[in-house]
């Protein structure tokens, strides 16, 4: 198991999953262009060493394709299963005396911008963003911990604007300013893979994402105590801004160039930072908002997650998908028992999270992970005046720009299985098993 980002980094170097960028580039658009073009090219993971007016090098498209996670994960099955496996056996962080984040520690006088390589994404953006950095907070109510990665806007040497939409640190915030209290906030950019995918997974209520990413490890996730709040941050973190989230004060945050490819700007919360701890060769970790990344890290924990739901509601349902051209699509397949049965879990999974936005559900012979054939399912299964379900005034994502002021939205969903009584007229053609198998073996050498 990998114990710090650099480390995965050499493993991805070893594994040809990483290019290493020798020329000069600089911070604004530059290194994320380069990044852009690195992970349409080749899909790899993209380390820069000259850094134009820093001496710190930039690492990019971290897990930005599911192998990347899967070696992050060190997963041998697949990857739902191994998720859902792992997650079911949490174990607690252990609290260590030091650590490397701990090398230098920066009090006084510090400007964010002159210490670390932010950078400044697409044309438009008001300036730099942390786009891979984790902020960690506790629920002033049970003191249970909790994180997320949230965009973050560098707004003066030691003052940030930052978007609190998801929980749980949406719900904690919530809960300081009806004390008209300040939130404490750990910022953590740089650390191992685990902890950075836990960060972002679909956590149920009062669960602390450090135990899960221990279950995922397989170990305790090592931490540190934070010198100037009350909050624990991995010990080989690369870098770390230990802060305070002002109550019921809000500023112009943004535009910022969104996951979901528009400029999005808000009224939001801004923090104040007093401390920076870093490494003493730190990397800087940066995510590229609307390539594939953000899938690969949210895509899976959500399959598995909306699928642990949804069977415990529905067991005749077998998978779920998340769309990777589509992250607003759930692909749900199902050992249907009743023509009914479609129709009525897509009325659930459309209301079970903000972002399942539309919805298909295909039958056990369909392969939900290829695309060509959820579309054949939709061409040949669905008739689009019977099959459809449209519901109103649901929550949705506040992401999406086509969602009204309240981030209310209509969703979609369809039936493309076929009727129960009517299987022969729906067969999906195939060649014998044991013709293809053979002809595979023979053929798996070949090359044009
Ligand atoms: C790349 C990326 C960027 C994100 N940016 C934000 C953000 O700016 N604000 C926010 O509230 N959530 C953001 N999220 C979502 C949260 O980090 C995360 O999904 C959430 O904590 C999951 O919590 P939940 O389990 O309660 O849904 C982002 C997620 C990813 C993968």
């Amino acid at each position: 198991m990998f114990s710090d980002l650099r480390d995965f980094i050499g493993h991805l170097e070893e594994e040809g999953e990483l290019i290493r960028v020798k020329e000069r580039l600089s911070t604004c658009h530059e290194i994320p262009a380069a990044m852009k073009f690195i992970d349409q090219k080749w899909g790899s993971a993209a380390f820069f060493e000259d850094v134009q007016g820093y001496d710190i090098p930039v690492i990019g498209n971290l897990l930005g394709n599911r192998k990347r996670l899967e070696m992050a994960l060190s997963a041998e099955t697949d990857l739902t299963n191994h998720y859902l496996n792992r997650t079911n056996h949490p174990i607690k962080p252990v609290i260590l005396d030091n650590g490397p984040v701990k090398e230098v520690i920066l009090g006084m006088s510090f400007d964010i911008l002159k210490s670390m390589p932010v950078l400044t994404h697409h044309e438009k953006d008001a300036g730099p963003y942390l786009t891979a950095a984790v902020t960690m907070a506790k629920d002033p109510n049970t003191g249970v911990g909790g994180m997320g990665i949230h965009r973050i806007q560098i707004k003066g040497p030691n003052r940030v604007g930052i978007l609190l939409a998801s929980p749980p640190l949406s719900h904690f915030f919530k809960r300081f300013e009806e004390r008209g209290k300040p939130m404490e906030v750990a910022i953590a950019i740089g650390m191992d893979p685990i902890t950075f995918f836990s960060s972002v997974i679909w956590a149920p209520k009062g669960v602390d994402k450090f135990d899960l990413a221990g279950g995922l490890k397989g170990e305790a996730i090592e931490l540190v105590k934070c010198e100037s709040v009350d909050l624990e941050v991995p010990a080989r973190a690369d870098f770390v801004l230990e802060g305070r989230i002002l109550p019921h004060k809000r500023a112009k945050e943004g535009p910022f160039g969104e996951s979901t490819g528009v400029y999005l700007t808000y009224e939001n919360p801004i923090a104040e930072i007093d401390i920076i701890t870093h490494r003493k060769s730190p990397i800087y970790h940066a995510l590229m908002p609307f390539t594939g990344e953000e899938s690969v890290l949210m895509g899976v924990s959500w399959e598995a997650e909306n699928l642990r739901a949804i069977q415990k509601k529905f067991p005749q349902v077998v998978k779920a998908h998340i769309s990777p051209l589509d992250f607003g699509k759930i692909i749900v397949q199902i050992d249907k028992k009743s023509d009914e049965d479609p129709k009525h879990v897509i009325d659930y999974v459309l209301e079970l999270n903000p972002r399942n936005k539309s919805a298909v559900i295909i039958d056990t012979d369909v392969d939900i992970y290829n695309p060509k054939e959820v579309t054949w399912a939709l061409s040949n299964r669905f008739q689009p005046d019977r099959d459809v379900i449209i519901r109103r005034d649901l929550p949705g994502s506040v992401i999406d720009p086509s969602a009204d002021e309240r981030h209310y939205t209509s969703k979609i969903g369809f039936d493309a299985t076929r009727p129960l009584g009517k299987k022969e007229k729906f067969e999906k053609v195939r060649i014998p098993e044991n013709v293809w198998s053979r002809v595979r073996k023979i053929l798996e050498g070949y090359a044009p």
